[in-house]
């Protein structure tokens, strides 16, 4: 059995006031059920002190420590309280040039390290329109398999993130979700059963209270990613019991 997970991207948003917010964030949250992350940006990351949820960073640097001006490396995360960090998130595919290779290697020093790496793979509407979804979707995850071991890979999380879907409103249909996550499955069966069957996948794009229940629902949809609504306290909170 998947245990959820709902994990909330601030992106580049948040403030010290908005840290305070979170502080009372796991009072009616169910952690039986569902395990929350919250992954604002690196600068407020300690400032949570002892939250009642993982923490998570939005990106980590495939290098060690050393002169390498403006990153982060997997042991400052760690460092900061960090259990996960999303990788390979489609803004960061598009801001700064993150190839699937290097998806890849990130992920793979976040897992060396301790690291559960929530890794983002997703279409944008021309490729999904012009019916590349599935051979799209297939390059971004034999780029994981391509470097990462089954066991490796068990220690990660996926999360499918329809690019026409991130901050647009325009969510995914549950059954448009769960067919895509039940082709990744299908999918990575072809490399490990035991890994298609065992590996959490997160749902991103547009996930609001009110839609996060008939989501999450879904066989092959193991909880959310979640932006904009991940900025409200209240409205996480929300998504979080939707998991229940
Ligand atoms: O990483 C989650 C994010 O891409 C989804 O954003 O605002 O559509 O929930 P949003």
């Amino acid at each position: 059995m998947r245990k959820t997970i709902v994990a909330g991207n601030w992106k580049m948003n948040g403030s010290r006031s908005l840290v305070n917010e979170f502080s009372t964030l796991m009072s009616g949250v169910d952690e039986a059920t569902v395990s929350v992350v919250v992954c604002p940006p690196a600068c407020y990351l300690a400032e949570f002190s002892s939250p009642g949820f993982a923490l998570g960073a939005q990106t980590l640097s495939e290098l060690d420590n050393g002169a390498h001006t403006g990153d982060i490396s997997a042991q400052m995360l760690l460092e900061l309280g960090c259990d996960y960090v999303i990788v390979g998130h489609s803004e960061r595919r598009e801001d700064h040039g993150e190839s699937n290779e290097l998806v890849a290697v990130k992920a793979a020093k976040a897992i060396a390290s301790g690291l559960i790496p929530i890794i983002c793979v997703g279409e944008t509407l021309e490729t999904r329109e012009a019916g590349q979804l599935k051979s799209f979707l297939a390059a971004q995850l034999d780029a994981l398999t391509a470097v990462l071991t089954a066991e490796e890979l068990q220690k990660a999380v996926l999360a499918y993130e329809p690019i026409w879907a991130i901050g647009t409103g325009v969510t995914a249909t549950p059954e448009q979700a769960q067919e895509v996550h039940a082709f990744i499955r299908e999918h990575l069966a072809e490399f490990s059963q035991s890994l298609a069957q065992s590996l959490q996948i997160l749902y991103g794009g547009s996930v609001k209270a009110s839609n996060a229940k008939e989501l999450f629902a879904q066989p092959d949809i193991d909880g959310g990613l979640i932006g904009g609504a991940s900025l409200k306290v209240e409205e996480f909170i929300q998504v979080c019991q939707a998991a229940g």
